[in-house]
């Protein structure tokens, strides 16, 4: 029988001012799967993690994005799926897209390349809509592609891989839950020209700075005018946590994806390790527990572990 094992990387959806449009793969956490492949058209979901995840099919993000791919191809398949996620569901950190990229990858290797990656993102969507009630790729993009990808449109589907300095990213995750699909719903419907206008000066400058390797660039573009004043007052502690990493040497940051993980770029891991203390800092004096993760961008996306043919 066809046996994978892979990982698949948390991702920071948005880069603060690319709402749906950009995401970078981190190096940590990440999920571990196993898929086998079997010749009859079933899914077979076991979690090996403690969040209480549905092993439906129909309610859980891997089972639907693989249920379209089964569509997809021209003979019956179906496979075994053991998730073991170390990326917490509602962490802003792309959890839903790490198991959803993670099976439809996977379940590719297995059927030898069998789709593009465009396809793969295609299938995986159908997870986030599951998840927030939306199609978007800003996680599911990074995750398969690995690196830095800006999502330019999801109908037709247009993803451009973005080059990328190095940069180490501080992240911190307080320990309560904010569902992508609550956030969603709190966002402003309308923008004011005044903010679409710094918005979109905000997202050319970011991928310039990215292209260009410009660290100060980057920095001065990770302004978000319309997105994070709304959702940040879900995120306790968030303006002081920005104002003194800011002061203390990083680039810029802002709000994982859909939060409550706050992430802050740095030129250096030295600098990453003092943003890290700085948000220890804040949240042990808050009260509130949480995980620290200073990492760097992963560049592979989902990752082979060992394939048994
Ligand atoms: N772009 C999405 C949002 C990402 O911010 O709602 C969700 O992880």
């Amino acid at each position: 029988m066809k046996k994978i094992k892979i990982t698949a990387p948390a991702t920071v959806a948005n880069l603060v001012c690319g709402f749906d449009i950009l995401g970078m793969a981190l190096n940590d956490p990440k999920d571990e799967m196993q898929l086998t492949l079997l010749d009859e058209p079933v899914i077979n979901i076991k979690h090996t993690d403690d969040y209480g995840l549905s092993e439906i099919p129909e309610q859980n993000v891997a089972g639907v994005a693989l249920h379209a791919l089964i569509e997809a191809y021209p003979k019956p398949i179906g496979f075994d799926v053991r998730i073991h996620k170390t990326i917490m569901p509602g962490s802003g950190l792309g959890s839903s897209a790490a198991s959803s990229a993670g099976a439809v990858v996977a379940a590719n290797k297995l059927l030898d390349g069998y789709f593009t990656n465009e396809q793969l993102v295609q299938f995986a969507m159908n997870g986030e809509k599951l998840a927030s009630g939306v199609k978007h790729a800003d996680n599911i993009s990074p995750c398969i592609y690995g690196g830095v990808t800006l999502i330019r449109s999801i109908h037709p589907l247009d993803i451009i891989p973005l080059h990328s300095p190095p940069i180490f990213v501080t992240v911190v995750h307080p320990q309560i839950e904010v569902k992508t699909s609550d956030s969603r719903q709190i966002i402003r419907k309308e923008v004011a020209l005044k903010d679409a206008i710094k918005q979109w000066g905000n997202i050319a400058g970011l991928v310039t700075g990215f292209l260009k390797e410009d660290y100060d660039l980057i920095g001065r573009s990770l302004e978000d005018v319309i997105i994070e004043p709304v959702r940040s007052i879900l995120i306790p502690g968030f303006a002081d946590i920005k104002k003194q990493c800011k002061e203390a040497g990083a680039m810029g940051g802002g709000i994982s994806g859909s939060g409550p993980s706050v992430f802050m770029f740095n030129k250096d891991e030295k600098t990453a390790n003092e943003i890290k203390n700085i948000m220890e800092n804040v949240y042990t004096k808050l009260g509130v527990d949480f995980r620290c993760y200073v990492t760097t961008v992963n560049k592979q996306g989902v990752q082979i572990m060992t394939n048994d043919r």
